[in-house]
C-alpha cells in the first residue's frame, strides 16, 4: 500500500480515494459471459481479460516493485492469482485501517485530501467524517456491486444534510445528462463524477470520444440552466430543493395527481 501511495504522489496525483465497496467483485453475469475473470479465461485463450499481463486491471500491481516481490511466485504459476489474493481479497476494510491509511497519505502528501468512496448511509458518512476523511463519494458503484442496492440519489439528500457542510460530497452512479447533474447538485452534492458515460465515448473514439462526451454533458447542463432560468450552479442550484419536484415513486405524476396539483 505504501509503495502504491508513494508512486501515486510522485506521479502527480494529489487526492487519494479509497473504494470501500469492492473488496470482492459482485456477481456480474456480463463479465462472466465475456470471460473477464481469470479462471473463466482458462477455457478461452483468445480473450484478453482484466487480469492478464499488459491489461489495465493488472498494470498497477504488475508495475509495482513491492507487489511483485510479494507475488512473484503467484505470478509465475498463475497470472491471475496475485490479483485475487491481494486486490479482490474478500476481506472488508475496517475503519481502523482507513484511519491508518489517512495518516500515511497525509504524511506522504503533506496533508492533501483523502476521500472514501462507496458511502450509502448517514451512519457511515458520520463515521467517515469522524475518522478524518475530507470527502466521501455517495455511490452504489453504478449498481455493479450489490444487486438491488438503494439508489444513490435516494440517499444523497439525507447524507448531504448530515455532513454536507463539514466535508466534500461527491456523487456518482447514473449521471448521463445535464439534468442528472443539476438534480444531484440541488440535492446537496458538491461534485459529480461519471463512469460509463466517458467509457462509452472512449470506446467509440478514444480520447476524442471521451472529450466529446464530457463537452456534451457540460453543454447540456449549461443549456439546461439557461432554459430553466438559473444563473449560477453554486449560488442558485446547490441545495436548492425548490428547483425540484420530487415524486417518491420515481415516476412522473399521473393524470390524477396532476389534477390535484
Ligand atoms: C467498467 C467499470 C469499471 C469500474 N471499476 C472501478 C474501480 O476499479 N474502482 C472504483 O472505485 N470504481 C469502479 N467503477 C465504478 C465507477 O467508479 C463509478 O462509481 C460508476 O461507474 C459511476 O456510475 P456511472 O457509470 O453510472 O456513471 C467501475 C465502473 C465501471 C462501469
Amino acid at each position: 500500500t505504501l509503495s502504491l501511495l508513494n508512486r501515486a504522489w510522485k506521479s502527480g496525483f494529489d487526492v487519494l480515494m479509497l473504494t470501500t465497496d469492492t473488496w470482492q467483485l459482485g456477481w456480474r453475469p456480463t463479465d462472466i459471459n465475456i470471460a473477464n475473470y481469470t479462471h473463466v479465461h482458462a477455457f478461452s485463450s483468445d480473450v484478453l481479460t482484466f487480469y492478464y499481463p499488459g491489461t489495465p486491471g493488472n498494470e498497477l500491481g504488475e508495475s509495482d516493485p513491492a507487489y511483485m516481490a510479494k507475488h512473484h511466485d503467484d505470478l509465475a504459476q498463475d497470472k491471475g492469482h496475485w490479483i485475487d489474493s491481494s486486490v479482490w481479497h474478500g476481506k472488508p476494510h475496517t475503519w481502523e485501517k482507513v484511519r491508518w491509511l489517512i495518516g500515511e497519505w497525509k504524511k506522504i502528501s503533506d496533508g492533501r485530501p483523502f476521500v472514501l468512496k462507496g458511502i450509502q448511509s448517514v451512519a457511515d458518512a458520520n463515521r467517515a467524517l469522524e475518522i478524518g476523511c475530507d470527502g466521501i463519494v455517495v455511490t452504489n458503484h453504478a449498481g455493479r456491486q450489490v444487486d438491488g442496492a438503494v439508489g444513490s440519489l435516494d440517499v444523497l439528500p439525507e447524507i448531504a444534510e448530515a455532513v454536507g457542510d463539514k466535508m466534500t460530497i461527491i456523487f456518482d452512479s447514473g449521471i448521463r445528462t445535464g439534468s442528472d447533474v443539476f438534480k444531484a447538485i440541488a440535492l446537496g452534492a458538491h461534485v459529480v463524477m461519471i463512469g460509463r458515460l466517458f467509457v462509452w465515448g472512449m470506446s467509440h473514439e478514444g480520447v476524442h470520444g471521451c472529450r466529446h462526451v464530457i463537452k456534451s454533458l457540460l453543454a447540456d447542463l449549461d443549456i439546461l440552466m439557461t432554459v430553466a432560468g438559473y444563473r449560477s450552479i453554486t449560488e442558485d442550484v446547490y441545495k436548492n430543493k425548490e428547483a425540484l419536484r420530487y415524486s417518491p415513486s420515481g415516476v412522473p405524476p399521473g393524470p390524477a395527481e396532476h389534477a390535484r396539483l
